[in-house]
């Protein structure tokens, strides 16, 4: 089998790739860069024995050209919030167009499903259980969903869409939640840091999202799924206590708006679709992550 990733260059990515590789599954990489230091630092040497292509996920030729010989996508390839708010269009382009174009390839190809990112995003801040994006980004990750409904009523290609909130963990360096994961590796190395926002927010440990990813790719699933991954919900001041819990003294804080979307994220039914998958408690994620900071080398335990 083999498993196209789009945006496997990125932070998730580069935790599914760590996580496939270790099953022996064939991994194709497309990514507008190549750029392997991420997923380096979090996979280890798999990084450069990977068939990695370089191109743009809203061009259709050039997301076909990666898919071929793919069995199942997984599809990450996506610009975050603050740049969707920057230029929608192209927001759109990328976010919406783009997902199109990995459903098309998939679909040209008889692939078995796909698995994609959407978002917690696709809430807004009003409400955790029925979808009202205030975001650019949310609002194109909802119409994903929609169009991954589509392409199962039309073309019985399915899929499944997961909705994070905060994914957190080592490497996730941009994006408008990365404060928490910024701030464990800046309280490791002795730097001030202040994460840019206030109140409660779901947090969930990147390897349990790459686990659900996973459990899509390897086990057999019908139809189209929006599932919300949700982890544990922490106020930035916990967060913080946190990472003074692993790092005493660290000069961290917090300041700015609460986040444009609902604190508490409503489960789905996802394990009856997929099976087991592993939820990390906040304490033991953030102390993973300042470990891997402070180890400072690759493989993460
Ligand atoms: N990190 C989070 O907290 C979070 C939460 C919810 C959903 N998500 C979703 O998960 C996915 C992965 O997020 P991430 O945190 O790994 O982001 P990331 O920015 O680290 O990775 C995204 C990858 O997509 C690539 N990319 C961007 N535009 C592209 C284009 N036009 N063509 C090809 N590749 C392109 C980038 O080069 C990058 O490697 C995204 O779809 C994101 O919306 C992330």
């Amino acid at each position: 089998m083999t498993v196209l990733i789009t945006g496997g260059g990125g932070f998730l990515g580069a935790w599914i790739i760590r996580r496939l590789a270790a099953r022996g599954i064939d991994l194709r990489v497309f990514d507008r860069r190549d750029d392997r230091g991420i997923v380096r630092a979090i996979a280890g040497g798999v990084a450069d024995r990977l068939d990695w292509r370089t191109g743009d996920v809203a061009s259709l030729a050039d997301v076909s050209a990666a898919a071929d010989g793919c069995d199942f996508a997984i599809h990450l390839a996506a610009l975050l919030t603050p740049a969707c708010a920057e230029n929608p269009i192209l927001g759109a382009q990328v976010n919406l167009i783009g997902t199109l174009n990995v459903f098309e390839a998939a679909k040209a190809r008889g692939m078995r499903g796909i698995a994609y990112a959407s978002s917690a995003g696709v809430f807004g801040p009003d409400d955790g259980a029925i979808p009202h994006p205030t975001t650019h980004y949310g609002a194109f990750k909802l119409a994903c969903e929609g169009s991954g409904r589509a392409y199962w009523q039309d073309a019985g290609l399915s899929s499944v869409g997961f909705r994070p909130a905060i994914v957190y963990g080592p490497g996730r360096e941009t994006g408008l939640t990365a404060g928490p994961s910024l701030a464990c590796r800046e309280a490791v190395a002795g730097r001030p840091y202040t994460i840019g926002y206030s109140g409660r927010a779901d947090m969930i440990y990147v390897d349990d999202v790459a686990a659900a990813f996973e459990a899509a790719a390897t086990r057999p699933f019908e139809g189209a799924h929006a599932f919300s991954l949700v982890g544990e919900v922490a106020d930035v001041a916990a967060i913080v206590d946190g990472i003074r819990a692993n790092v005493p003294g660290a000069a961290v804080d917090w300041s700015g708006p609460p986040l444009p979307l609902h604190p508490v994220i409503a489960p789905s039914p996802i394990e009856a679709v997929l099976g087991a998958l592993p939820h990390t408690p906040l304490a033991d994620g953030l102390a993973r992550t300042i470990g891997f900071y402070r180890r400072g080398v690759t493989g993460e335990g």
